[in-house]
């Protein structure tokens, strides 16, 4: 009887589970019209900055807000900025490192998050790029002094992550994605914070930061309220609301990869502090069009993944035709502040080609603003970066962050952060 249940159990779970196959041909992509940034939801053209910013860019916004990443609920009650451990001569003399110890209150419950800051030594005002990491701060760094995470970790066994904890073993395992020595010596700063600190990514939201606003019934947040991209954005607002009052930092560019990129991006739209946002193959939900359903779609994502987003977006699985927007116009809303968005080649889950487009599509409003983005006869090559207000590269290779995309990040950002 209990094998026969368990039998049940499988064949129900995989139904339940089943993921449609992804479309990688682009003759079966389906015809659709993109929605044009300039033209409002009434009908009426835009056609210039003032009618942009009063209407336009609200109503693009406020449609993201609730229909796809989730309204933040409130404000906190109450934040806090302690600086836990310092040293100035840290990387053989190169920078200083300090880590910051951030508190979040609300209705008496707390959260504590970890900042850890590299600042190069010699460059007294310092451009900083800020940017989470998937399994703590440790990890980017082989550096001894970097505090090892407490907060839940997602098992991973190259990374030498179990139990769901970090420890010692995994300090320095993601050193490839961050070439820390390199940013150092052309003058950037680097800001990191692991994600799982503000909310642990995973289907649950009896944790993180959701769990500190709830009513005493309340367990996890209302319909059009943050899911967990929308948490990791206001988590990179108060990163930013401790490197906007350090003294040596001029600017701050937020940076993500993946589901990071994603937050990345909602965090540059929804902070105008920051001067500049990357997007590092940040794919569906993030700088990919939806309407094209290649690779990942709708239904792939709010499926494997409902905690990313606000309740609402499920109804667009397989109704993208339905939506009134698409996401280059979650790009247009950066305007007019520098955004890079980068693709991998053989990244077709995340449709490097849709991230391009997507690019291409949000330039316009670049322009209104006087600013170069791309135009619509940029060609869509590998390892070519074209780089203006709004930059675009497609590397060679996989899914992932390599010294080539720091490398083409840095000389873009020599551009406007120095
Ligand atoms: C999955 C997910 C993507 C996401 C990626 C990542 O592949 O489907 O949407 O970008 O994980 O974060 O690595």
């Amino acid at each position: 009887m209990k094998r026969i249940t368990s039998l049940f159990f499988i064949i129900f779970s995989t139904i339940l589970l089943a993921q449609p196959e992804a479309n990688y041909d682009e003759t079966r992509i389906p015809k659709f019209s993109v929605p044009d940034p300039l033209t409002s939801f009434s009908g009426r053209a835009i056609t210039d900055t003032d009618q942009w910013e009063k209407n336009r860019k609200l109503e693009i916004y406020q449609f993201f807000e609730k229909q796809i990443y989730g309204k933040v609920p409130a404000m906190l009650d109450e934040y806090s900025f302690k600086v836990i451990e310092q040293d100035n001569n840290a990387f053989e003399g190169k920078a200083q490192r300090k880590q910051i110890a951030v508190g979040l209150k609300k209705n008496g419950r707390t959260l504590n998050f970890n900042i850890l800051l590299y600042l190069p030594n010699g460059h007294e005002n310092a451009p900083v790029f800020l940017g989470y990491n998937f399994h703590g701060n440790h990890t980017v760094t082989n550096d001894p002094k970097v505090i090892i995470t407490e907060a839940w970790n997602a098992n991973n066994d190259d990374l030498k992550i179990s139990n769901n904890k970090a420890t010692e073993a995994s300090r320095g395992v993601r050193t490839n994605r961050w070439p820390i020595t390199k940013m150092l010596e052309k003058g950037y700063g680097l800001a990191t914070v692991y994600y799982g600190e503000i909310d642990p990514d995973k289907n649950d939201f009896s944790d993180g930061l959701h769990s500190l606003y709830y009513t005493e019934e309340q367990t996890r947040p209302r319909t059009n309220e943050w899911g967990s991209i929308a948490a990791w954005a206001f988590g990179l607002s108060r990163a930013m609301d401790y490197l906007e009052n350090d003294t040596n930092i001029s600017n701050v560019i937020v940076f993500g990869h993946s589901r990071l990129g994603k937050a990345a991006l909602w965090a540059g739209v929804t902070d105008p502090r920051f001067s500049g946002v990357i997007s590092n193959n940040s794919g569906c939900g993030g700088a990919a069009l939806s309407k094209r359903k290649y690779g990942e779609t709708i239904e792939h994502i709010t499926t494997s993944f409902p905690h990313w987003f606000s309740q609402s977006f499920k109804k667009y699985s397989n109704r993208e035709e339905t939506l009134p927007v698409d996401q280059h116009q979650l790009l247009a809303l950066i305007a007019p502040r520098p955004l890079y968005v980068a693709s991998a080649i053989e990244d077709e889950w995340a449709d490097p080609k849709g991230e391009f487009l997507s690019s291409q599509y949000a330039s316009k409003v670049y322009e209104l603003y006087g600013k170069k983005g791309l135009s619509l006869t940029d060609v869509h090559e590998v390892d070519k970066p074209i780089q203006r207000t709004l930059a675009y590269h497609m590397r060679a290779g996989k899914h992932d962050v390599t010294e080539y995309d720091w490398d083409q990040y840095m000389i873009w950002a020599d551009t406007f952060a120095k």
